[in-house]
């Protein structure tokens, strides 16, 4: 039997991760879009490359999808270092950072993804390595215990989060390089559309792209996976190429509305308008009626909801806003925020 046929989740998984890879960019002129990171990325990259010296450890902050990943593998390539992954719920015990640390090289860049998720015991590993390129290493127990200091090849660490504020203060103030991703815009993501469209081969109409990109929610990774799954459609319906007929046909099957939201999205959106009446909302009584983690609400869905001025965050919960509202077809309520959660047509 031919077992290569045999259609493997895990392995389609894999080629779809691979696909997703070949899209990233490799160096920053590639790189579209977060022009003030870039520029001061460019400035420190070079300053320390003609020291000869460690670049200073890098915090990069945002939502998901924005590239935080792909930015730590150019400053790699842009420092002409290796490139070391891992993620904060990777590295269990101190133990385990304690060897990713002693086997790295002269400065190599250690990326640690979801760093907020690192644990206490962890991170006090990582306070001396990240200050003074040393390790403090405990052996034995009670009071024969002796610590001894081990010397580190000089890094960098470039530490990403979805949440900023989850950061221990003595570890953010460990890195000398903050920036935060911000949503792309429009434009920057028709350009990721049609690169990406020229590295699969697949010929796309501007206005198709310019709807992908419409429909994305301010992110390339969700801009890339609209792309393929809309060349699927074109594959089978159409002669292959991408036209803007083909692309709305696509995406409204696929149930992602003109602005980008998804089911999800409605739901939220409904339960703050019609569940409370457009009262504020705490996250929580979200998150039940919606069946996500808070933490999913408040890194994935808020951040483009906000952005789009369709809620609000405010001291007493989450509200809708008015554009919500009409986006939705719901009446918009009067100052005292009763609505009549009915659907004018
Ligand atoms: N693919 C995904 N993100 C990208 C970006 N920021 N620039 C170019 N291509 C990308």
């Amino acid at each position: 039997m031919d077992e290569e046929r045999i259609v493997n989740p895990e392995i389609e998984g894999q080629a779809e991760e691979k696909l997703e890879m070949s899209l990233r960019p490799t160096n920053l002129k590639e790189y579209i879009g977060q022009e003030k990171v870039k520029e001061n990325m460019k400035i420190y990259i070079e300053s320390a490359r003609k020291r000869g010296e460690a670049l200073d450890h890098v915090l990069l902050y945002g939502p998901p999808g924005l590239g935080k990943t792909t930015l730590s593998n150019i400053i790699a390539n842009e420092m002409h270092s290796n490139l070391k992954i891992t993620s904060g719920p990777a590295i269990e015990k101190p133990g385990d950072l304690a060897s990713i640390l002693t086997n790295l090289s002269e400065f190599d860049i250690l990326f640690i993804d979801e760093i907020h998720r690192l644990s206490k015991s962890v991170e006090e590993i990582l306070y001396p390595a990240l200050e003074d390129y040393t390790l403090d290493i405990v052996i034995g127990k009670g009071p024969s215990a002796k610590s001894i200091r081990l010397d580190l090849p000089k890094f960098t660490l470039v530490g990403a989060t979805t949440r900023a504020g989850a950061l221990t203060t003595p570890l953010r103030d460990r890195f000398g390089i903050i920036h935060r991703l911000e949503l792309y815009n429009n434009e920057e993501l028709t350009t990721i559309v049609k690169r990406s469209s020229k590295i699969l081969d697949i010929d796309i109409e501007e206005g198709a792209a310019q709807e992908i990109a419409r429909r994305s929610r301010g992110t390339p990774r969700i801009a890339n996976r609209l792309l393929k799954r809309v060349r699927d459609y074109a594959i089978v319906l159409g002669d292959g190429n991408i036209t803007l007929k083909l692309a709305k046909h696509a995406l409204n099957q696929l149930e992602i509305d003109e602005l980008g939201l998804d089911d999800i999205d409605r739901k939220l959106l409904e339960c703050m308008i019609v569940q409370y009446g457009g009262r504020a909302v705490g996250i929580e009584a979200l998150a039940v009626s919606v069946g996500e983690e808070i933490d999913t609400i408040e890194d994935v869905y808020e951040p483009y909801l906000i952005q789009i001025g369709f809620m609000a965050r405010t001291l007493r919960g989450r509200k809708a806003l008015p554009a919500a509202y009409k986006h939705l077809g719901y009446d918009v309520p009067d100052e005292q925020g009763g609505v009549s959660g009915q659907i004018s047509i």
